[in-house]
């Protein structure tokens, strides 16, 4: 097979982030090489997300801009992963010709039979001079259907997504500092809005062994960040005892029910390793980690356990993503999240009670819905009491979007208005504002560790680049923590003309802070390393500093 030139763009999630990761490692290990304009390759995948309609109308523009090209190079190889393809399956495939390849989130470890397929076809397309009919398409599905929950049911099924965290190619080139480790996938929360239960599948939990080898082998490569993903990762919990083994290879295990509340788990024993102690292991085992983090908490059945050993255990963050997605009661229930907003702030209390001190603050961040079906001003109210509250650091408000497939799509309908959810958006957006003004300020004349992620936006304009390039490669240095787009070779960030080169880092509590590389230090030297500032201002987006 000639040697082929991929483009591969990711939306959504961290979790698509690091998929992209691992199938952009899988092929480049067969060959392929990565491009960072979609111009400049033959094979163009996008790896896509569907929780909002917005997320997939990005995906729709962009393949038909490429349906013009394709009339031109018949040999142009189209491919959509992810979370879009899952749900909109062939029904993609139908209304977009254009479209080679579909991918389900749960069947990326196929990817490369596809592509490979894809691309002989395409060739032999674009070689066939004889008049007369043609073959036209050429398209190569892999999705789950409703294969992925009967399968998580049957505890001895093989896992072969297992199979491609396990090859994860790692080196020290492509990251700055910071990686992400999966420990949990898919979802059994089915809240009533959310496709992911329906397109990632069944929870499953990767076994304890399989995370910190990763974390050994990140922290080898130069990893000192590492960011545990899940959707709901304190559900975390692997029973050894009835761990399944195929081929050798120990299988991730289905979830299962929790012990809940402040409650330590009464059937946890030495056989079992439960998200408090997978923290601990992780921060015992793999020292060179000089930072643990792990997105995204549930709100309910998160016991103190998981506080304790944040709190006792120095490299664990003392940062929390624990979206409440409302404060009304009565929509809470509809949206089928299993708390009220009263045991949501109890949990707050809680956590600050263990983890909040003077000189580690916790900082926690937190996703909204606003104009769910039959939201209320009532209801709305109530969740701008639950955020002046809570005190979030920052928090994600999106208006509601319905989902096909989903129960509130289905049984509910989407009532609220678009000018008042984009009003209410807007109230919260602007309330939320005020409260992480207030918790930035109140950081100014500390000194703070902080991980520097890459350059900082201005810097990015300075250099000259594009709208879109700053905005693919802060795409990826907002969620990633530095790292470049997927590109053959990875580009050195190129020093702008400046004396002074503008940095952009984090602290502990996942605060942003902006500060300039000191004379004579080279910001290439810094990137991807914890550095002592001193926070000198703030505004409501970040802080300013000065590093010691
Ligand atoms: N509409 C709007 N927001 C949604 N989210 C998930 N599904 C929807 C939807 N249908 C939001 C939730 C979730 C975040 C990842 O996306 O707030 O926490
Ligand atoms: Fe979606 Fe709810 Fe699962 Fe989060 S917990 S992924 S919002 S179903």
């Amino acid at each position: 097979m000639p040697a082929r030139t991929v483009y591969l763009e990711t939306f959504g999630c961290q979790m698509n982030e690091l998929d992209s990761e691992l199938v952009a490692g899988q092929l480049r290990s067969l060959g392929y090489a990565f491009a960072p304009d979609p111009e400049a390759a033959d094979v163009v995948l996008y790896n896509t997300c569907s929780v909002r309609e917005h997320a997939e109308q990005k995906v729709w523009s962009r393949l038909g801009e490429l349906a013009a090209r394709k009339r031109r190079e018949p040999g142009l190889v189209v491919g959509v992963l992810g979370c879009l393809a899952e749900r909109d399956g062939t029904d993609l495939a139908r209304r977009m010709p254009v479209v080679d390849i579909l991918c389900g989130p749960g069947e990326l470890d196929k990817l490369p039979a596809l592509l490979d397929n894809a691309v002989r076809t395409r060739e032999a397309l674009a070689a066939d001079e004889t008049p007369g009919p043609r073959l036209v398409s050429a398209q190569q599905f892999a999705l789950q259907g409703n294969a992925s929950r009967r399968s998580a049911t049957l505890a001895a099924a093989e896992d072969n997504l297992e199979m491609l965290d396990l090859s994860r190619a790692i080196s020290p080139i492509d990251r700055n500092g910071s990686a992400y480790v999966r420990i949990t996938r898919g979802c059994n929360k089915f809240c009533t809005y959310c496709v992911v239960p329906f397109t990632r599948g069944a929870e499953v939990h990767r076994p304890p062994r399989h995370i910190i080898d990763e974390c050994k082998r990140l922290a080898d490569a130069g990893v000192i960040e590492v960011t545990l993903l899940g959707q709901t990762v304190n559900h975390y919990r692997f029973e050894h005892g009835s761990a399944v083994t195929v081929g050798g290879v120990v299988q991730p295990q289905k979830g299962r029910s929790y012990a809940g509340g402040h409650a330590r788990d009464p059937f946890a024993g030495a056989h079992t390793t439960t998200f408090a102690d997978l923290l601990a292991r992780i921060h015992d085992e793999v020292p060179a980690i000089e930072r643990l983090r792990f997105v995204t908490s549930y709100p309910r059945d998160f016991g103190d356990d998981v506080l304790e050993a944040i709190r006792d255990h120095p490299r664990i963050c003392r940062y929390l993503h624990v979206p409440a997605q409302s404060g009304s009661d009565r929509i809470l229930k509809a949206m089928n999240r299993g708390y009220s907003a009263s045991e949501y702030l109890e949990f707050l209390d809680r956590a600050r009670a263990h983890l909040d001190t003077p000189d580690r603050p916790l900082m926690v961040s937190g996703d909204f819905i606003v104009g769910f079906p039959t939201e209320t001003d009532d209801d709305f109210a109530a969740t701008t009491r639950l955020v002046e509250r809570a005190r979030y650091k920052s928090a994600f408000i999106f208006k509601y979007s319905p989902r096909p497939g989903t129960v509130a799509f289905d049984k509910l309908p989407d009532d609220v208005p678009e000018d008042t959810k984009r009003r209410r958006n807007n109230d919260l957006l602007a309330l939320q504002s005020r409260i992480s003004d207030e918790i930035a300020r109140a950081q100014v004349g500390r000194t703070a560790r902080v991980m520097v992620e890459g350059v900082s936006r201005r810097e990015m304009k300075r250099s000259g680049l594009t709208k879109s390039e700053i905005r693919r490669r802060e795409s990826v240095t907002l969620t990633v923590g530095g790292r470049e787009p997927i590109a053959d070779p990875p580009r050195a960030e190129e020093a702008p003309p400046a004396i002074s080169v503008q940095l952009t880092a984090r602290t502990d509590g996942d605060l942003i802070v902006l500060f300039d590389a000191p004379p004579g230090r080279a910001p290439a030297d810094l990137i991807g390393r914890i550095v002592p500032v001193r926070i000198d201002s703030a505004d409501r987006l970040s802080l300013h500093a000065t590093m010691l």
